[in-house]
């Protein structure tokens, strides 16, 4: 079986929660796209982890690669096995593997991203994590893959090689070109290769392999639908496709073999950084959505902008990625809200649109129309079934399962495993 997994949304659905609740029926879990811009809290028992990186399906013993589609900080990887390593977790190379074309995220990608950010006069909101100079360094040929990371003499060429440009484009935008030499720099990347060597794997070869022999393959997305750097709210978005046919192309699977695609999507929207959001809240009702669910954000701390579910974004996700089933998440978030609104369409230059307009600064002219429901009271933090939930949230959930018109499968109403129920 091969499942894909993406945000519905503009990222932080909830995918790493979903993901460590089901990957225990896969044998592997697969990051296809995107880098350590990514943030996922996965909450086991008393122990909370924050991760960037690594699949968040290794606490169920699956095997968690990184595919060649990523860009891999490998400073950041060392970091997050070590943390794991301390919480008792060992990841050695017989539960991670990295795809040998995997591009290495360089700290002089760090620093063009924070320079270029700071230049620009109407900003994205980037995480600062290198992530898009690295992609610019992949399509231009000029990346440092992970296969060079584990030759030395390879990444010491090869680092060579790429400097010079590396210095000129740093000098340009005024920063300190000394930063793409320092001097710990071939030392520290030196050492990072010789322990990430045992790590090397072709992704493609062992996903397709395991599905020849009947093995269980999850493919994780990392941001969200409306975030893919084609089809999302461009500029302001990622520097990868998030959506799920990307999974195919990034891992070197046929799209003949996926069988189910399944949606994380939020009971309200949430979006980090800049780019139009148009039921965005600036009210009590935006304050305490962001307040009770906690939304501010995993990889920068930022405060995440809140607002009322969007069925036309929604719609277009499920356009986009071709959704088989959907995990509705935080729904104990819109709890003592009355009436809890659902914008059906928008307004946009005297026209009613229940899709949204494909160019963003039509989006972002985009005046919401909402349709009123009943709100509920209570904490439902401990509701374990779909029965035991007030009849509005219950309303709430079908309204939107009808109106998307795929199934909610999965439901959470909070961040512990216990905390998502089947429907
Ligand atoms: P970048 O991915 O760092 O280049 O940032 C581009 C945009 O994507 C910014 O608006 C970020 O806030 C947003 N972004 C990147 N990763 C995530 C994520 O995992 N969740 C939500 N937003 C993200």
């Amino acid at each position: 079986m091969f499942t894909i997994i993406t945000g519905a949304q503009f990222g932080d659905e909830g995918k790493g929660k979903i993901v460590d609740l089901i990957s225990g029926e896969y044998d592997l879990v697969v990051r296809f796209q995107g880098g350590d811009n990514a943030g996922h809290t996965v909450k086991v028992g008393e122990d909370v982890y924050k991760l960037h990186l690594i699949p968040s399906g290794f606490l169920l013993n699956s095997r968690v690669l990184i595919g060649p589609g990523t860009v891999m900080n490998p400073e950041v990887l060392a970091k997050e096995i070590d943390m794991l390593a301390e919480g008792g977790i060992e990841l050695d190379a017989n539960r991670v593997g990295v795809d040998s074309k995997t591009s290495i995220i360089m700290p002089y990608h760090i620093e063009l991203d924070g320079l270029r950010e700071s230049m620009r006069t109407e900003k994205i909101g980037t995480t600062k994590r290198g992530i898009g100079f690295a992609y610019i360094d992949k399509v231009a040929r000029d990346e440092i893959r992970m296969g060079d990371l584990v030759n030395r003499e390879r990444f010491i060429k090869r680092l060579g090689e790429l400097a010079p440009s590396k210095e000129a484009a740093i000098k340009e935008l005024g920063g300190d070109p000394s930063i793409v030499m320092d001097e710990t720099l071939i030392d520290r990347y030196v050492k990072l290769g010789e322990r990430f060597s045992s790590y090397i794997t072709d992704v493609s070869y062992e996903v397709n392999r395991a599905l020849d022999e009947d093995k269980n393959v999850l493919a994780e997305g990392a941001q969200g639908t409306h975030l893919d750097v084609i089809h999302g709210t461009q500029k302001f978005v990622t520097s990868s496709c998030t959506i799920a046919g990307s999974a195919c192309a990034n891992i070197g699977v046929g799209p003949t073999r996926v069988d189910d695609v399944l949606a994380i999507v939020k009971a309200y929207i949430t979006r980090v950084g800049e780019g139009p959001l148009p039921t965005e809240l600036f009210d009590d009702a935006g304050k305490q959505i962001q307040e009770v669910g906690g939304e501010f954000g995993t990889t920068t701390g930022r405060s995440r902008r809140c607002g009322w579910f969007d069925l036309p974004l929604l719609k277009k996700a499920i356009y986009l990625n071709g959704y088989t089933s959907i995990a509705l998440t935080k729904l104990d978030v819109l709890s003592n809200l009355d009436p809890v609104k659902v914008c059906v369409a928008y307004e946009m230059d005297g026209n009613i649109l229940d899709y949204p307009p494909e160019d963003t600064s039509a989006l972002a002219r985009c005046v919401p129309v909402y349709e009123d429901l009943p709100g509920w009271e209570g904490d439902l933090t401990g509701v374990r079934e779909f029965a035991d939930l007030p009849q509005e949230a219950k309303d709430y959930v079908i309204y939107l399962e009808d109106k998307m018109g795929v199934s909610v499968d999965y439901i959470s109403v909070g961040p512990a495993r216990e905390q998502t129920f089947k429907k």
